[in-house]
């Protein structure tokens, strides 16, 4: 089956047909988001919040993101698979992030890779275009700059924060960018940037006129009910049905129900061979 490419996703763009990514960080939930038909799976840095537990996103290396992009890699057929360049494996020098990037490609399995910032990272992004590696874009909320913003707060609702948005997004339309995601934007600014731009922008608490929309899969699926944020819709609600499973496991190996002779192994039938008795 061929993968769809950063062609095609260009294509749904300019066909006005939306864009569906979620992330995934192993095999089978690939395996699964690539069965339900998503265009695109993100191999997020979010793996450092979601998976390894980590308050943000910093602490995530390349060496965790080419893991996880080749986990991720050998459960796709047919999903574009973008994979994230963490914190400090591009801000150094435009040489750096090319460099960081071959990797995802090359050990990771991606077929682009996504890096935060706009203008300031414009030249990273042209570098690595211009070595053939597809890049996806990531304005609004970056969460690789938490500290610098103060916090996962939406971004450009003043007059200035929306300007700079724009001329973020067209920065990096113009370094060859060929989609860029929006993260906790004003539905109205999305709603602009989507129509300024040629590329598709792919929104996550950014309204519904992005061209398309990601979710963190974790969140989707509702595997902590406790998490609310507002841009959140969950499609299912997995933390019961899991915290149940886990504890019926527990219940039945405690009181010797489970393993029954139906999930035992039994030795053939037949006269028993009877050890050497001189
Ligand atoms: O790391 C991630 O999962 C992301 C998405 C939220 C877009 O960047």
């Amino acid at each position: 089956m061929k993968k769809i490419t950063a062609l095609d996703l260009l294509r749904k763009k300019a066909d006005s047909e939306k864009i569906v990514m979620v992330t995934a960080y192993d095999y089978t939930m690939a395996r699964l988001a690539d069965a339900s038909g998503v265009d695109m799976v993100l191999v997020g840095d979010s793996v450092g919040m979601v998976v390894q537990g980590l308050p943000d996103t910093l602490g995530v290396t390349l060496d965790d993101m080419v893991y996880h992009g080749r986990c991720v890699s050998r459960g796709l057929q047919k999903a574009h698979l973008t994979v994230d360049m963490p914190f400090m494996s591009y801000q150094v020098s435009s040489e750096q992030a090319l460099t960081s990037a071959g990797r995802l490609v090359q050990e990771g399995g991606a077929q682009s890779v996504k890096l935060e910032g706009g203008e300031r990272t414009a030249p990273a992004i042209q570098k690595i275009v211009e070595a053939g590696i597809p890049v996806v874009a990531h304005i609004g909320l970056t969460p690789q700059s938490v500290h610098q913003l103060g916090g996962f707060k939406v971004q450009g609702r003043g007059d200035d924060g929306a300007e700079q948005l724009m001329q973020d997004a067209l920065a990096v339309q113009e370094a060859g960018a060929f989609s860029v995601v929006l993260e906790m934007v004003p539905a109205e600014l999305a709603a602009e940037v989507s129509a300024a731009l040629t590329i598709p922008t792919i929104g996550i608490g950014a309204g519904p006129e992005c061209d398309g929309q990601v979710l963190v899969c974790n969140d989707l699926l509702g595997f902590d009910g406790s998490f609310t944020p507002r841009f959140l819709k969950r499609f299912a609600e997995m933390e019961e049905p899991i915290l149940s499973a886990f504890q019926g496991f527990a219940e039945e190996v405690r009181a010797g129900v489970f393993p029954g002779p139906e999930h035992s192994f039994h030795r053939k039938k037949g006269p028993r061979k009877v050890a050497k008795l001189y």
